[in-house]
């Protein structure tokens, strides 16, 4: 779905439907031109405000111009590294985690399912200063404490795991979204902007109260409080954090699950990925030893991560519309060498997926799982476009340490709880799963976690 139609037509092709013109690529430098060089001449909102705006509303994701500028600006600082390096949250919720995972020898553990959970929680912790505590539910539910009824956080994440299969159909129905509007993508869109609304009316009245100042003195870090300081228009607020859920709940759950299918499969790519944790952060937990900074020194962690997001990048294809005749620079003449024509109006779509596999890029093992390949291909300016995990240009990702923090932490912290991983299913064809983001599909990522 992502990679065929380029080995058929080329890295750059168009195709029609029902009137609409969209250019497919998957080519480094017609990529960096429409999202850096000519990224006035493309935008976001005519394919995306539509599909998602029952559930994004005007948030970062969706717009562009003065309306993005200010998201943006308003977002940016929330980022800031003491912001995004709380590792005590993380491990708050990795001991909650760990306590839903079954010994190896008694049974499997179905990890992605999971690793969603977890993001979910650390997500809602780091906007709201609460977690929905799916996993604290799941684990309830497990040590029989609990009947299967679904608490409220537990209901919004199954509700925004609902909203997003929709989301996806609207997507590629691009003009004719609308059409697919159905009581449950009602209903579930319902559940979540009720959900966020709750934090939201609370931070609204602290600031009114004046106490807004108070609570964060607390120390701890909550990013609604944050941006409430620049705003307390309540539909700012909730579309600002739903679309950070949005971003920061599937795609790191994804690189997990995906990280931790390669790694079943490539046993020697574990073992050495076990010698470097062990060597970096110790074999047992030793808070002192996982920082900001440790993680992104050890180099085969951050090879890992980088190999998994090549093979798997969680966007793997994504869209922008021409919103003036412009050009790209190749896919045009016989041998698609020369710029190409591009009239306002046509929609671009590209594959990172496919492009991240490309032979002539990567060699002809672009196939295969090869973490080493990052120390001879150094991440440089000039190989950057090649290799976009979290985009580029103005609207690159702003979570990107964030997400890679959050990820390298809870492969560590898995290394140290657990001596070796095994799979429970070896199925050779991979199913894909697909939402606005991609997952492993079938029966997910089956893992046997033995603590001896
Ligand atoms: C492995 C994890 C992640 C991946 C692969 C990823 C990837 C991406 C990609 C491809 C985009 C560009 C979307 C577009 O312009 O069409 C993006 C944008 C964005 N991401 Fe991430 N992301 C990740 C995690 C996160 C996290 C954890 C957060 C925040 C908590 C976050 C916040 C954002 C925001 C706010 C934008 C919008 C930037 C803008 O339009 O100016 N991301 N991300």
């Amino acid at each position: 779905m992502y990679s065929g139609n380029y080995e058929e037509y080329g890295n750059t092709f168009a195709y029609n439907v029902l009137g609409e013109t969209t250019y497919s690529t998957c080519e480094p430098r017609n990529i960096q031109h429409f999202l850096a060089n000519q990224f006035k001449d493309f935008a976001i909102a005519p394919a995306k405000n539509g599909p998602f705006f029952p559930l994004l509303g005007d948030g970062i994701f969706v717009i562009d111009g003065h309306g993005w500028e200010y998201s943006r600006a308003l977002l940016r600082p929330q980022f800031a590294r003491n912001q995004i390096t709380q590792l005590e949250n993380m491990e708050e919720h990795f001991q909650v985690f760990k306590d839903c995972i079954p010994d190896g020898t008694a049974a499997a553990a179905e990890l992605q399912e999971l690793f969603f959970e977890l993001t979910v929680d650390s997500a809602t912790h780091f906007l709201f200063g609460e977690s929905c505590d799916t996993l604290g539910h799941r684990r309830d539910i497990l040590q029989g404490k609990v009947k299967q009824e679904i608490p409220s956080g537990a209901a919004f994440a199954k509700a925004f795991n609902e909203t997003q299969s929709h989301m996806f159909t609207r997507f590629f129905l691009k003009g004719l979204h609308s059409w697919h509007n159905p009581k449950q993508f009602q209903e579930a869109v319902k559940i979540c902007k009720d959900f966020t609304e709750r934090y939201v009316s609370d931070v609204v009245e602290l600031a009114k109260s004046g106490k807004l100042n108070e609570t964060t003195k607390s120390g701890k870090y909550v990013f609604l409080q944050a941006i409430a300081k620049d705003t307390q228009d309540p539909i700012i607020l909730r579309d600002a954090t739903m679309n950070l859920l949005l971003a920061g709940r599937d795609t790191t759950g994804s690189l997990l699950g995906w990280l931790f299918y390669l790694l079943v499969r490539y046993p020697d790519v574990q073992a050495k990925l076990r010698r470097a944790i062990v060597a970096d952060f110790g074999a047992e937990y030793d808070p002192s030893r996982i920082t900001f900074e440790s993680l992104k020194n050890c180099k085969y962690l951050r090879w890992v991560l980088d190999e998994t997001l090549r093979l798997y990048p969680t966007v793997p294809i994504n869209m922008r519309t021409a919103i003036r005749d412009t050009t790209l620079p190749l896919g045009g003449g016989p041998d698609g060498k020369s710029p190409v024509f591009i009239p306002k109006g046509s929609h671009i779509e590209y594959s990172v997926y496919a492009m991240h596999r490309r032979a002539d890029i990567y060699g002809d093992d672009a196939n295969w799982f090869r973490p080493e390949r990052w120390e001879s291909r150094p991440k440089t300016d000039a190989f950057g476009w090649e290799y976009l995990p979290f985009n580029g240009g103005p609207r690159i990702c702003l979570g990107q340490q964030f997400a890679l923090t959050e990820a390298g932490y809870t492969v560590v912290r898995m290394f140290q709880e657990y001596k070796r991983f095994e799979s429970e299913e070896m199925d050779p064809f991979i199913k894909c799963f697909s939402t606005l983001t991609t997952c492993v599909g079938g029966k997910g990522v089956l893992v046997r976690c033995y603590k001896e």
